[in-house]
């Protein structure tokens, strides 16, 4: 079913772009420990630098931008409005990103208070977001089967948080140990759960729409959710009943439907009716093909009892599929803002007749240059096939995938920053009606 877009819903330019804009920060910041700390760090999973990077990327980066995309995408796709758009996108990014901090400070420094500060922080967001965009969606008039999907990922994110706050409890001197038992739990709901879920929903409606694709099969569409949900619920079980078959089979489920997403959207693409390449079809397609990887390296290791780096599948999924399908989106979805809200202003001045006010509006594809969006991409694939081998060799590799990967990271946030500019200058020309002598 094709989404109908309810564009005069969209909440103001700053919810959605301060949320986007932070991300590369915290990527940058993530790759630049990485840098910092040296090949040291990756000794083992559980060194507090690769626990200070892991959560500047999945909450700084990932849950940033994913949080920052629904606050844009449920009112347009799903029709459904926030009251105050502008003081609950505050209260929402303002605790995340200090909450984020917080928590890889905390790590890096070693000083436990700042684990209490970001536990309180972080708790406080995610409750407040989770509460009030489940309450919208439960309103949404949208039967998409994307409504279901985000539903599905906002519980798995309470699960996740839920956990990592327990998880956390450990760090902070007080009586309760480090549940570390627990932590491929939580980043199984984390990662499976709502990085997947969310990005499964969201591509069923932006794929077909901006890459002018076939929808996805309707069966597809119909039990995917469900599948992946009900796999990690199974896996989930087995830490109460250790029962190996419920085990084996839930991992068949998710592996199955990982491999299925991944082939199914790189064949709807293979099959655009829109030729012309953009920079995040190369996203789309690169995340995809690294879900595949990450999906046969796992499951042929577990076949086959190879020993494979677990940082590696961390690499593969955290960045080679989530941070590489964001990254994409925000090609498309900055400019599109953009160029809404800019379209929208010009509309208004021409219904009070002051054309002559209006300010130019270039096409979407020039609002963040392609060139700029595809050396960026190129860094990215670097970083992300460097920082791989490095799992494996980080003798070798370590600092050229750091360093590609500051690249990257800035990059981004360069191009982002550029295109938040361009929009405040021309707001800037607009409200002083200066829009005569716009250049562009
Ligand atoms: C409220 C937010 C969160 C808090 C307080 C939190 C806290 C933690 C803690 C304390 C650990 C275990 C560290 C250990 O055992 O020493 C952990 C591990 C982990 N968390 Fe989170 N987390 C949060 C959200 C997330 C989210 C949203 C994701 C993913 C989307 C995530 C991904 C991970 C991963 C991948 C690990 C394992 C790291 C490793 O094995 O090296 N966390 N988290």
């Amino acid at each position: 079913m094709r989404a109908d877009l309810s564009l005069q819903q969209s909440p103001p330019f700053s919810v959605p772009a301060r949320f986007l804009v932070s991300a590369p920060l915290f990527g940058l910041t993530a790759a630049l420990v990485l840098l910092w700390h040296g090949p040291g760090m990756v000794s083992h999973r559980w060194t507090p630098e690769i626990l200070a990077v892991t959560h500047f990327l999945t909450l700084g980066f990932l849950a940033m931008s994913m949080l920052g995309a629904m606050m844009q995408l449920t009112p347009v796709l799903m029709g459904v409005v926030n009251l105050r758009p502008v003081l609950f996108s505050t209260v929402i990014h303002a605790p995340l990103f200090l909450g984020t901090a917080c928590l890889g400070l905390a790590w890096l420094m070693q000083v436990n208070q700042l684990f209490i500060i970001a536990m309180v922080l972080l708790g406080f967001s995610f409750t407040v977001f989770i509460v009030v965009t489940t309450e919208r969606l439960l309103r949404s008039k949208s039967r998409h089967v994307s409504r279901s999907m985000m539903l599905l990922a906002l519980l798995a994110l309470l699960i996740t948080a839920s956990l990592g706050i327990y998880l956390v409890m450990g760090y902070t001197g007080q009586t309760l140990p480090l549940a570390r038992h627990l932590a491929d739990l939580h980043l199984s709901w984390g990662l499976m759960g709502w990085v997947l879920l969310l990005i499964m929903a969201v591509a069923y409606q932006v794929i077909p729409m901006f890459q002018i694709t076939d929808e996805y099969p309707a069966m597809h569409q119909r039990w995917m959710g469900w599948s992946v949900f009900s796999a990690i619920l199974g896996l989930s079980l087995t830490y109460i009943w250790p029962l190996e078959t419920l085990k084996t089979l839930s991992a068949i489920l998710l592996a199955g439907c990982l491999l299925t997403f991944a082939l199914t959207t790189l064949w709807v693409l293979h099959k655009r009716r829109r030729q012309l390449v953009d920079v995040t079809l190369n996203f789309w397609r690169l995340a995809m093909i690294s879900l595949a990887f990450l999906t046969l390296t796992w499951a042929i290791s577990a076949i086959l009892n190879l020993n494979v780096p677990v940082l590696l599948l961390g690499v593969l999924m955290i960045h080679g599929f989530a941070m590489t399908t964001v990254n994409g989106m925000m090609y498309k979805i900055i400019p599109f803002i953009i160029w809404l809200h800019l379209s929208a202003r010009n509309k208004n001045l021409r219904d009070r007749g002051e054309r002559s006010s209006q300010v130019k509006v270039p096409h979407l594809r020039k609002i963040i240059p392609e060139a700029a969006g595809l050396w960026q991409f190129r860094f990215h694939l670097a970083s992300l096939l460097l920082l791989a081998v490095a799992t494996i060799w980080p003798k070798w590799f370590y600092y050229p995938a750091a360093l590609s990967f500051v690249i990257a990271q800035a990059a981004l946030l360069f191009n982002l920053s550029n295109a938040v500019r361009f929009y405040n200058a021309k707001i800037a020309m607009l409200s002083i009606g200066k829009a005569g002598s716009d250049p562009v």
